[in-house]
């Protein structure tokens, strides 16, 4: 057996990586440093043991009179395949790997006699069968955690709102979702909202300024060309035995999307993962990370200013729950990694003192700002609202089912602070954010 199944318990798993034929580099496995290519068990590590493992206490309302009456789930869609782009990417490193590189290491042997190249160019980006459990699977630790807002009689009794992104392996994750709490087949209502759910593509600002626009983008460009990039390429070319210059950053980057997604879909520890140790697996992981903090992060401002309309929907929604009564309990929204950065960043989530440049890797080993950890498959920001009685209002919120605070509210004593304190606490945005303000074009930009 060369490849590890990791879906076993960890005991038996570990026996295993040191049976197999294909001798890891490292006893240290990399893939907690895949970025949104991540499986959602490296963030939460006890699911590997038990996937519908949910821990109830985690939840602390301050009185036992606290009941949830709202949740507003949004949802990164599960595990997908790889985008066309990505295949065609693989595809030619995997000819430079068979064609080219010579050794007589076991993993080079393997991907050289066993491997085939199964991705083929119309899996684009679209959900796999791990990306339905996933969703599957987060639905019913969701109705673990909230058994009077999320169950299988509120789904059928109309109670559950679903909004989700047109792309199908959003559609595919929302009925994934239904799937965990009904085994029935009724087809439930879910409506398709690109604009609240993939507002990226609307803000013609954000567009035009950084989508578009290579300069927003120039500390990855020079990450890429540095020091530390050059070094990955030229160790995964010694690993192969072939001349540097056939090792360029998109074929270290098709590398290591090779082993990343092995892993997450077919959950097996493969030979392309030989190609990189832990050191270098860090480097990967600040090189995507740099992208997605210039093109979704603190980089721009706009970035986060796109998602004022998700912010002003949850709220307005958290507003009319607030005066009550409670007409809809729970709304499950499913979209794209791209759609929660950008409002975790507007809510202020992962906020460094220092910016992600391309000079600063060795200063930022500590960042919060880490993909990997923020933005695995379904990956997931909750805001529970309770009503304590009395008119004490809390809201919680929850990402990747962890309790955690609001920024620059956490001097708070309790985690759950009072609805009416993070309104003010967001007052700003409240009372501006402005979706067509803000990403409307300036006509004489600032030079
Ligand atoms: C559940 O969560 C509580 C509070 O965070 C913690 O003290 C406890 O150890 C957890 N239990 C398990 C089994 O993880
Ligand atoms: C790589 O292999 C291909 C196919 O055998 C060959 O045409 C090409 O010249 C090789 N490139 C290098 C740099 O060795
Ligand atoms: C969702 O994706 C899975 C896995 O690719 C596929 O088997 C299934 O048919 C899809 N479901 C729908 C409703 O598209
Ligand atoms: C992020 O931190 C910087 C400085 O540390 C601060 O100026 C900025 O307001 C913060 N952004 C948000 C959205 O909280």
């Amino acid at each position: 057996v060369s490849s590890v199944y990791l879906f076993l318990p960890c005991w038996y798993m570990s026996s295993l990586i040191s049976l197999s034929s294909t001798k890891p580099r490292s006893k240290k496995s990399i893939a907690k440093y895949f970025n949104t290519k991540g499986r959602y068990e490296e963030v939460n590590t006890y699911l590997r043991e038990d996937i519908l493992a949910v821990n109830t206490s985690i939840l602390q309302p301050p009185s036992a009179q606290c009941r949830e009456i709202h949740l507003t789930a949004i949802i990164r869609h599960g595990t997908r395949y790889p985008t066309a782009k990505s295949i065609t990417e693989m595809q030619e490193f995997y000819n430079i790997v068979r064609h080219n590189a010579s050794g007589e290491q076991s993993w080079l042997q393997e991907i050289q006699t066993q491997w085939t190249m199964w991705y083929t160019e119309d899996m684009d980006g679209r959900l796999v069968q791990k990306g339905v459990n996933d969703l599957k699977h987060l639905a019913v630790r969701l109705s673990k955690l909230f058994p009077s807002l999320i169950s299988e009689k509120k789904l059928r009794g109309g109670l559950i709102k679903f909004i989700t992104s047109s792309k199908h392996r959003c559609v595919n994750s929302t009925l994934s979702f239904k799937a965990g709490l009904t085994f029935t087949d009724t087809l439930f209502e879910h409506a398709v909202n690109d604009a609240l759910m993939r507002f990226f593509d609307q803000c013609t600002r954000f567009v035009q300024e950084v989508d578009n626009n290579p300069s927003a983008v120039t500390e990855w460009d020079k990450f890429k060309e540095g020091p530390e990039m050059k070094r990955v390429e030229e160790k995964i070319a010694d690993r192969l035995g072939v001349e540097y210059n056939l090792i360029t950053q998109d074929m270290a980057e098709a590398a290591f999307y090779l082993c990343a997604y092995e892993f997450a879909i077919k959950a097996v520890n493969s030979p392309w993962c030989q190609l990189f140790d832990e050191d270098d697996a860090k480097i990967m992981e600040y090189e995507a990370d740099l992208r997605e903090f210039w093109k979704r992060g603190y980089g721009h401002d706009i970035n986060s200013k796109s998602s004022c309309i998700l912010f002003h929907d949850a709220f307005s929604r958290l507003d009319k729950a607030a005066r009550q009564p409670v007409t809809e309990p729970v709304t499950v929204q499913i979209g794209h990694a791209d759609t929660l950065l950008p409002l975790l960043t507007l809510l202020g989530f992962f906020n460094d003192s220092d910016a992600l440049t391309s000079t600063n890797y060795a200063t930022q080993t500590q960042r919060s700002f880490r993909t990997s950890h923020m933005m695995p498959y379904a990956a997931n920001l909750l805001f529970v609202l309770y009503d304590c009685g009395g008119g004490d209002l809390r809201l919680q919120p929850l990402l990747n089912e962890k309790p955690v605070t609001f920024p620059g509210l956490d001097d708070q004593q309790n985690s759950m602070p009072l609805y009416q304190d993070v309104r003010n606490h967001y007052r700003h945005l409240l009372s501006g954010c402005d979706f067509e303000t803000e990403c409307r074009l300036l006509k004489h930009p600032a030079v």
